[in-house]
């Protein structure tokens, strides 16, 4: 929620689950390795304390209210902004996040809590650049789930909460936000996210 002033850039990746985006995202850290380009590549909940914690719960949400659990990723995002984001935003890189605040308010947001609350509790947080949002139906993304990865779902993935988490993603007017579709090929999706880099890279 605060202006990126740094000559580093933020490009996240969003989506509900099992829409490709974290292959996406390896896919353009290698393209703009082979560029030059200087690269922090992350992700979200980060592997710090309130991350680990996070992680913990996957299992069984229940443990906790939706409010703790709220705290619980703001934390983790306090934590990984100051620890790893804006160091490398100052000093010049390109950081590409899987998963950043657009997240908490559409799954978060689903599980109740309001979007602009939920936004509001972000505001020491650094806009993104550029925000690619992935979008599949939910049953495509479950099936790569459970049949691609062999995974069960984990109580985020679940289908009835994950249309909730698709129509808070839908609803979101952001400015950096640029809409993908992921049911094309994996190549065909990585040139569309290098047009929209590209541009991002020129306008600076
Ligand atoms: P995910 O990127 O799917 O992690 P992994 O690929 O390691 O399983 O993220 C884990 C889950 O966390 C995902 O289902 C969405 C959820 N999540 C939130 O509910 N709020 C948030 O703010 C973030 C960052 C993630």
């Amino acid at each position: 929620m605060i202006k990126n002033n740094t000559s580093g850039l933020l490009i996240v990746f969003e989506g509900t689950d099992g829409t490709g985006k974290s292959t996406q995202l390896k896919l353009l850290e290698t393209a703009l390795r082979q560029r030059g380009f200087s690269i922090e590549s992350t992700f979200e909940p980060s592997n710090g304390r309130y991350g680990k914690q996070i992680r913990a719960l996957f299992t069984d949400r229940r443990q906790i209210s939706r409010e703790e659990e709220l705290d619980l990723f703001i934390a983790d995002r306090k934590d990984h902004v100051d620890r790893l984001i804006t160091p490398a935003l100052q000093s010049g890189k390109v950081v590409l996040c899987d998963r950043y605040y657009l997240s908490t308010i559409a799954y978060q947001g689903a599980a109740g809590l309001d979007p602009d609350y939920i936004l509001s509790r972000n505001y020491f947080a650094p806009d993104p650049d550029l925000a690619l949002l992935f979008h599949t139906p939910v049953e495509t993304g479950i099936r790569r789930i459970t049949e691609g990865r062999g995974e069960t779902l984990n109580d985020y993935e679940k289908e009835e909460y994950l249309q909730k988490v698709a129509e808070q993603f839908k609803q979101m007017k952001l400015p950096f936000i640029q809409r993908i579709d992921a049911t094309s090929d994996i190549n065909t999706i990585h040139k569309e996210v290098l047009e929209h880099v590209t541009l991002l890279l020129k306008s600076q």
